[in-house]
């Protein structure tokens, strides 16, 4: 069973060029994010992750009307950047659909006032709560033939952070983590002038067998 799922897990790698296409129905991309969410194991279960599923034009939306105009700000009239941005942002924008991953700060917030001796430890362990889910959401796609990628938008720029909560009514507690872009794959993951490699296993994994 394992074995089974480690060998699920290599089908998730990251996709940039996408379709406006699934390969499932949208109340099963639903259930999929609802089901991530769910399961999704966080510190003390504080269940501080928030998501929202975007398809269609609020996905195009996003890229075009929000992530474009805030972060292109940000680079300082630099053209190459420009250029270069504007390419990746159409490329996120082409898929079917955004998953939007967030944490709750009102709950993180919470916990650490409550348990104060451990306060600074849980806007770590929230953040790899969030790491957890968007693994989790990103291979459920994966297996369903779906590709994606994990993009920061949100963090890069206050202004596309705020013009995200502004445009679909969220609370202002909600601190984005990632932007998922997905659809039917174009074509083979990653890019083609950086195939992924591996370092030495050996190096980052050490064993003490008795
Ligand atoms: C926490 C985290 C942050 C990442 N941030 C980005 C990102 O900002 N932009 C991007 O294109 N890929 C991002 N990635 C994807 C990695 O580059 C990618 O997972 C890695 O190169 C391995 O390739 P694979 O996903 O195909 O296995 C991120 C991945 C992780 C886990």
């Amino acid at each position: 069973m394992s074995s089974t799922f480690l060998s699920l897990t290599k089908t998730r790698r990251t996709h940039y060029g996408l379709s406006k296409v699934s390969t499932v129905p949208d109340a099963k991309l639903q259930s999929i994010v609802e089901e991530a969410v769910m399961h999704t194991p966080s510190p003390f279960n504080m269940q501080a992750g928030r998501v929202v599923l975007l398809t269609g034009k609020f996905s195009d939306d996003l890229w075009e009307n929000i992530v474009k105009p805030g972060y292109l700000k940000t680079l300082g009239g630099n053209e190459g950047a420009i250029k270069l941005y504007t390419q990746k942002i159409a490329e996120y924008a082409a898929g079917y659909g955004t998953i939007l991953f967030f944490e709750d700060q009102a709950v993180v917030n919470d916990m650490s006032a409550k348990i104060l001796s451990l306060g600074k430890e849980f806007p770590v362990w929230s953040e790899n709560s969030t790491g957890m889910l968007q693994f989790t959401a990103w291979t459920a796609l994966a297996l369903e033939g779906i590709g994606a990628s994990l993009q920061h938008y949100g963090a890069y720029s206050e202004e596309v952070s705020a013009n995200v909560l502004k445009e679909f009514n969220l609370p202002l507690t909600w601190k984005s983590t990632a932007m998922m872009p997905f659809g039917v794959p174009t074509g083979e993951p990653g890019t083609a002038s950086r195939p992924k490699t591996f370092n030495p296993i050996e190096e980052r994994v050490k064993v003490y067998f008795d």
